[in-house]
């Protein structure tokens, strides 16, 4: 068994199920202990009742600043600390054909999942991390935030400003010893996509995921979709002291999809 977390404290926000789930497994198997926050009750508890005393499940909606902020005094008063905080829970939102055809319903609700609630969590950690030695920060981004496109173009706003963000905060809070950076994952299967098709049935739903995947699939230098556990290993890495040194950073976890264009120069097949 590896240790790279031996002793650690950590939250992960959205741990119930994707790669929130890979992330509270491996942090658990190297020597952490976690709470798991979600407002999937269900998995959640049984995420945390598989892991025995090594992780517990606090149900939080982070679209809720208040239960942000009660969310890391329980981490403290259960564990006795908090040494990193994964702000991992996010929503994608209903995947338009063109912005023209955006009513920007979900604007409110993806933006206070997706952006408030890091700001919120960071500067509630960043609060007790300050008093308490410091800590590592880690803010789940998107390759859609670094990469511009159609069709989830709210989505793509709110984890571009988590970026811009994530880069700011770490400025702030590197006197205070605590280290903020940003994981942008893609093309990672999870619920993820099939949440932003909801508005879609049957046929039309399943034509639009697969639609979706095999584009992501041309564009990918890796040639393969991404696991969870790829992702969930790069948040081991920022939460170890391996990564005493990195703040401020964008880890891209896309097998090589945001490294630049895919398309053959003339000549090339
Ligand atoms: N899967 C990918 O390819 C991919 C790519 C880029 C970024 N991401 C990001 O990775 C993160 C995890 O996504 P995933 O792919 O594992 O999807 P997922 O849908 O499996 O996981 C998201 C988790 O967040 C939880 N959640 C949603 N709203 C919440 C709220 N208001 N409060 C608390 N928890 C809430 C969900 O219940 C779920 O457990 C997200 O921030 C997502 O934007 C994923």
């Amino acid at each position: 068994m590896s240790s790279e977390l031996t002793g650690k404290i950590a939250i992960v926000t959205g741990g119930a199920t994707g790669i929130g789930r890979a992330t509270v497994e491996h942090f658990v198997r190297e020597g952490a202990r976690v709470v798991i926050a979600d407002v999937n009750r269900d998995e959640g508890k049984a995420l945390a009742d598989s892991l025995d005393a090594s992780a517990v499940f606090r149900e939080t909606d982070v679209s809720d600043i208040g239960e942000v902020r009660a969310l890391v005094d329980f981490a403290v008063q259960t564990f006795g600390g908090l040494d990193v905080l994964v702000n991992n829970a996010g929503i994608s939102g209903p995947i338009y054909a063109s912005f023209l055809d955006d009513d920007l319903e979900a604007f409110d609700k993806i933006f206070a999942i997706n952006l408030r609630a890091v700001m919120v969590g960071t500067q509630a950690a960043a609060k007790y991390m300050a008093e308490n030695g410091g800590g590592a920060i880690i803010n789940t981004s998107s390759i859609g935030g670094i990469m511009a496109g159609r069709g989830v173009i709210t989505y793509r706003a709110s984890k571009a400003a988590v970026i811009h963000f994530t880069k700011s905060a770490a400025i702030d809070l590197g006197v205070h010893g605590i280290r903020v950076n940003c994981l942008a994952p893609g093309s990672i299967p999870t619920t993820l996509l099939e949440s932003s098709t909801t508005e879609l049935e049957g046929e039309e739903r399943d034509a639009m995921i697969s639609s979706v995947r095999s584009t992501q699939s041309k564009k990918r230098p890796l040639n393969r979709e991404g696991t969870v556990d790829d992702a969930a290993e790069a948040a081991v890495y920022l939460a170890s002291d391996r990564a005493r040194y990195v703040t401020g950073a964008v880890l891209r976890v896309d097998g090589g999809t945001a490294a630049g264009s895919t398309m053959t120069t003339p000549g090339q097949s």
